[in-house]
């Protein structure tokens, strides 16, 4: 029997513009998203029964069709044309659930990768990304991973270059409860902001074309934390959601004396909040400045009900183990 296992990690946002609304329902976007090395794990195996079954850690994800990996399982098999197919696969989650860091497009991404070789299907990897971006608007930049500048429903991939340096590194934290729907999120957006929204191409192109030149990208490959990330998100999901200010302000103590407290702590602190919320995230030059941060945090994290990752920039998406 056939088994094989993919790595399947979280990103983070380190730019999040809403540029307008497109025809088709979503939103027009310009972003810069990086791979992080917190990852799930999906282990593979064929099966003869031609079903795809999926078993998860955590009993509170769902595993019937509106799981992204039985999705993708179901697309990929539609598209090989052999119905016969069948796999179990069991996912082991790390990833915080409805957190911001696409944790369920990045397995279904990693179900893409995992069965095209499981079931020796010899898709290229332009036509599994083709696929990735039918069921998910993030799914493609899973596949692809590292650094990236991701436009149009954030599909549309290019990647930075020269990458942001894999030394740099972030603190991560979400309380366990707290969830953000991301069509809630993108529905404020519009009831607060569309009257702003730019409509023209040619306003989009521009917009791509101020975020190819943002300073951000240069910081970012020389390994300096940039003083500011943007995220038009937050603005909107902070005001209403308790658990992403007081993720804010949890990490926005580090800047109140602790680099005096801990010389470790060198550069500004930069805080931000990852796609839709609520993961919040500080960032810094090395994965000693993240742990040592997490110390200092260590107890106001645990009292206020947070959980905490210290993880470093990944240079690649999915991949097999
Ligand atoms: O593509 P995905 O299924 O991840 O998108 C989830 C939801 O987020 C969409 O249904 C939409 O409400 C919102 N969204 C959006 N514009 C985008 C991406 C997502 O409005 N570019």
């Amino acid at each position: 029997m056939a088994q094989l296992t993919v790595s399947s990690p979280a990103k983070i946002n380190l730019h999040l513009e809403v540029l307008g609304q497109r025809s088709d329902g979503f939103h027009e976007l310009a972003m810069v998203m990086q791979t992080i090395d917190l990852a799930d794990t999906l282990r593979f195996k064929t099966t003869a029964d031609g079903q795809i079954q999926l078993e998860c850690s955590r009993p509170d994800l769902p595993t019937d069709a509106s799981n992204l990996v039985v999705r993708a399982g179901e697309l990929l098999r539609a598209r090989s044309g052999f119905p016969e197919l069948g796999a179990h696969i069991q996912l082991d989650k790390r990833i915080p659930i409805g957190a911001g860091l696409a944790g369920g497009s990045s397995n279904g991404a990693a179900a893409l990768l995992g069965l095209n070789r499981l079931w020796g299907l010899g898709f290229e990897a332009p036509e599994l990304t083709a696929m990735a971006a039918e069921l998910g608007s993030d799914m493609p930049f899973c596949m692809a991973g590292g650094t990236q500048l991701c436009f149009g429903r954030g599909e549309l991939l290019e990647p930075v270059l020269p990458a942001a340096a894999d030394t740099l590194a972030v603190l991560l934290i979400k309380q366990p409860e707290a969830h953000v729907s991301t069509p809630w999120a993108y529905g404020r957006s519009r009831e607060l902001r569309g009257d702003f929204y730019l409509s023209e191409e040619q306003e989009f192109a521009q917009r791509r074309d101020a975020l190819r030149q943002n300073p951000l990208l240069a910081q970012l490959a020389e390994g300096r934390c940039p003083p500011r990330l943007r995220n038009d998100l937050q603005q909107l999901v902070e005001p209403e959601v308790e658990s992403v200010r007081g993720a804010l302000a949890l990490l926005a103590q580090l800047s109140n004396g602790s680099q005096t407290a801990n010389p470790q702590l060198s550069s500004p602190l930069t805080v931000a909040m990852s796609g839709s919320g609520p993961s919040c995230f500080a960032l810094f030059a090395d994965l000693g400045q993240a742990t040592a941060a997490h110390g200092l945090l260590a107890n106001a994290l645990e009292t206020a009900g947070f959980e905490a990752w210290c993880c470093s920039f990944n240079p690649v998406g999915v991949s097999l183990i």
